[in-house]
């Protein structure tokens, strides 16, 4: 689960890869490293512990180099160490390798290439069984392959060359060539804005670069034709000022993000298409952590408004799931990325089956959408942040719309209304200290306001390190009421008139108990809470969207008060490319 990227050409390539790997920071910095060629035409490594910007004070400012390869990691096998960090060298300090992926079979080649390692990775079992295979560098980097079960993506360079291997399976690797050079990585963002064409390395491919040009070759060395791609509508984000966090950021963007998703998902989903979609009897969406829950909301809305079966899972359950997977029902993936392996290989699952998928994400030219039959794009622009934001806002509004849609539900007017006005000014210093003051928080609601409990105690967990829980308000006497006593917060989210009477009497319940209550809501309650935050009036299906703001705002906060970085939570990379 990590991010390569690697530059070939006649301009000094160690700024253009130190800058790549920055944006692809996104998939793990425990560590990071390049690999270079030297002027002398030595083989140089830099690498250390953290993000891009220690490896920046590292980089000696004036070398030059032609020939490089750079990666940022998130640790598999082995802790998070220099010695474990990427490139890594062959024992005869031939090659250097950086490598997404994960070798499964790497105990079993570790005896068969027999050499003292001194890390505790897969990647340098590899690098040592590449070289130890016998023929030309791009032979070996084959034959080396063959015997690897498992996945990767790897660029490659030898002591003295002017040449970059690279070789894949299952995971991502992109590939530019203009009459500059070579430049390749995990994702097309690392490219400069005016590369318009690249390739896309297929699984068992192989491509060799070189100071002017790229080939491509099949599992037995014999050379292909690639057809280069043309490359639109991608976010290459260049701002790396540092005003604010990207988290605050783009809890801020989503006002606008909302404006361009009513915009242009009316044009996405045409009649047509609409009409080819209302054959489906029933729905299956399957995702990730905050994806996951967008599908949950999903489910309300397609039952709500489409009056059809839904049900939602957890992509890394649903592929192992004995599934009874019907041509009758249509099988939704969403993802930020489109990059989740367990997402990806949930849809490639229903789709070896012959059904139907639908793909809803955030990057056009991700894995998941290449397995899609229709892909439901979401206007959220470049989320860096780890924990999503405006990607989960924007998910949920794009699902709202299509249950709409498909259940011909003709309120367009609504939501131009309605993202007119949405804003995310949110005053949360007194929520956050009431956080602060606990040792235990739960959040609460029912119906769809389970689902946003259910992402405001994701997003506590993972930026401010906060042992929380979501839960349907209904649960707490079931089990969970035991934990409750003065030194607890629960957060209850209270947005819909049928369950309001359901939610008073819950709040009462945890006070009985000496729990203190902060109540997030739109409407007019009868009980006294510790706080209340009042949410602005919209339609109730407009609710999630609305109170799921202070919720994201109150963990931005909390972590700030504590100290942590909000973008960079700890153990945690923002696209999980492993299973
Ligand atoms: O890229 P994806 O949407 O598939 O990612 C799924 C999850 O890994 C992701 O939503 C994760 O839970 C977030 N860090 C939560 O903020």
């Amino acid at each position: 689960m990590c991010g390569i990227c690697a530059g070939i050409g006649s301009e000094n390539q160690i700024e253009k890869v130190v800058r790549g790997l920055k944006k692809l920071e996104y998939r793990g910095y425990d560590s990071c490293g390049l690999a270079y060629i030297n002027e002398t035409k030595n083989l140089e490594i830099v690498k250390c512990v953290g993000g891009t910007e220690n490896l920046e004070n590292r980089i000696d400012k004036t070398d030059f180099s032609n020939v490089v390869i750079g990666h940022t990691r998130w640790a598999t096998h082995g802790t998070v160490c220099e010695e474990n960090a990427h490139p890594h060298i062959s024992f005869d300090g031939q090659f250097a390798i950086v490598h997404n992926g994960i070798v499964e079979n790497f105990e079993e080649l570790k005896k068969q290439v027999d050499v003292q390692l001194k890390s505790q990775t897969d990647t340098e079992v590899l690098v040592n069984l590449i070289c130890k295979q016998s023929g030309t560098t791009l032979e070996k980097i084959c034959n080396a392959c063959q015997k690897v079960v498992g996945s990767f993506a790897i660029a490659l360079i030898e002591n003295g060359k002017d040449e970059i291997f690279f070789a894949r399976r299952g995971s991502p690797l992109w590939i530019a060539a203009d009459e500059k050079g070579v430049f390749a990585g995990s994702d097309i963002s690392v490219f400069d804005k005016n590369f318009k064409k690249c390739f896309c390395l297929e699984d068992d491919e192989f491509a060799v670069a070189s100071l002017k040009k790229v080939e491509f070759f099949e599992k037995n060395c014999k050379k292909i034709e690639k057809k280069s791609i043309s490359v639109e509508n991608v976010d290459f984000f260049d701002g790396f000022s540092d005003e604010q966090t990207f988290m605050l950021k783009e809890i801020k963007e989503q006002p606008i993000v909302l404006r361009k998703t009513c915009f242009n998902l009316f044009s996405s989903l045409d009649d047509a298409k609409i009409c080819e979609l209302k054959k489906f009897k029933k729905f299956h969406f399957v995702a990730c952590g905050t994806a996951y829950h967008s599908c949950l909301m999903g489910c309300q809305f397609i039952k709500k408004f489409c009056k059809k079966q839904c049900e939602a899972s957890v992509a890394s359950e649903f592929r192992y799931a004995d599934n009874v997977l019907s041509k009758n029902c249509l099988y939704v993936f969403v993802s930020q990325s489109g990059e989740t392996a367990d997402t990806i290989a949930s849809a490639r699952l229903v789709k070896d089956a012959g059904l139907s998928v639908m793909c809803v994400t955030n990057e056009p030219y991700c894995t998941l959408n290449s397995l899609a039959d229709f892909v439901l794009p979401t206007f959220a622009g470049k989320e860096m942040a780890v924990a999503s934001t405006k990607a989960y806002t924007a998910q949920v509004f794009s699902l709202l719309i299509f249950a709409l849609r498909l259940g011909g539900e003709t309120i367009q007017n609504t939501l131009k209304d309605f993202v007119q006005a949405f804003d995310c000014e949110f005053d949360v210093d007194k929520l956050c200290q009431l956080v602060l003051a606990s040792q235990k928080v739960f959040f609460i609601g029912r119906g769809q306001d389970y689902v946003s409990s259910l992402e405001a105690a994701l997003k506590l967990k993972e930026i401010a390190y906060i042992n929380c829980l979501g839960m349907p308000a209904g649960e707490l006497k079931h089990g969970t009421l035991a934990l409750v006593d003065e030194k607890s917060l629960v957060v209850a989210i209270s947005t819909q008139e049928k369950t309001k009477k359901k939610i008073e009497s819950n709040i009462l319940e945890v006070q009985a108990r000496g729990g203190k209550v902060a109540l997030i809501s739109n409407l007019e309650h009868n009980v006294d809470v510790d706080l209340k935050l009042t949410l602005p009036n919209f339609e109730e299906f407009l609710m999630p969207i609305v109170s799921i703001v202070p919720l994201q705002l109150l963990a931005f906060e909390v972590c700030q008060r504590l100290g942590f970085d909000p973008d960079k939570p700890r153990n945690l990379a923002k696209s999980v490319t492993v299973e």
